[in-house]
């Protein structure tokens, strides 16, 4: 799993947080990252004590973990998560950026589809603005007219490379992610609106207006934000 900032008491705490709203019978949206990955843990260690609930995974990395800690697992097909959890790389005023993981694609689709979606985060995450690189999935036929195209909407774009592999990363639907630096973001609903709308592009990682709860870790306690 990558590294990302925060201790791992405060995920923990985030994680555990978020997992204590879920009840029998629920179906969870399982998102992806280390934040998201101590819910998952969470919610394993409650069915062992007999919780009954179905997962939805949003990720290769999510599905072997629920797998891992006993989560018992189903698809959007089959149904409809009451909730998800997952984690985010930039929180500002409730908007999201999230796919440092390149799960967004997937994480979007799953987080919309929920009836709550709650955000678990180390408070490394918040900030005044959405301040990082914007992860784009693109088909890879796509790459240099996007590029193109991000560039004429003032942004930097850098194709990700892959670790441990030579050439870039390739998403679990087997796209490529271009990380697009936009620099603070003044006006994120307008800029997912742009993004949204490039042929070629499968998702981008602004989440706006989704986020129902926040749940902030700290080194010793968990803020939750409601915004419902
Ligand atoms: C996965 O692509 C991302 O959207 C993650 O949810 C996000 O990067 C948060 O990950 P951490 O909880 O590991 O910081």
């Amino acid at each position: 799993m990558k590294q990302t900032g925060g201790s791992d008491e405060a995920k923990r705490r985030a994680g555990e947080s978020a997992a204590d709203a879920v009840v029998d019978e629920m179906v969870v949206g399982l998102g992806t990252g280390s934040t998201a990955a101590a819910a998952i843990r969470a919610l394993g260690r409650r069915v062992d004590a007999g919780l009954d609930i179905r997962g939805v995974p949003t990720s290769y990395q999510s599905r072997q973990l629920a797998r891992e800690v006993g989560v018992p697992l189903t698809t959007l097909e089959e149904a409809t998560p009451d909730v998800a959890i997952d984690g985010a790389d930039r929180i500002a005023d409730g908007d999201l950026i999230k796919g440092g993981g390149a799960a967004h694609a997937r994480e979007k689709l799953v987080d919309a589809a929920a009836d709550r979606f709650l955000v678990v985060a180390d408070e490394t995450k918040l900030a005044a603005t959405l301040d990082v690189a914007v992860p784009v999935e693109v088909l890879p036929d796509a790459v240099p007219v996007v590029e193109d195209t991000l560039e004429a909407l003032d942004g930097v774009p850098t194709l990700r490379a892959a670790e441990r592999k030579d050439g870039p990363v390739v998403t679990d639907n087997g796209n490529l992610v271009i990380d697009c630096d936009f620099g603070a973001i003044a006006e994120p609903a307008a800029l997912s609106a742009d993004l949204a709308a490039i042929p070629g592009v499968v998702a981008h990682g602004l989440f706006i207006d989704m986020a129902d709860e926040i749940h902030v870790g700290t080194g010793d306690s968990v803020d939750v934000r409601n915004r419902e």
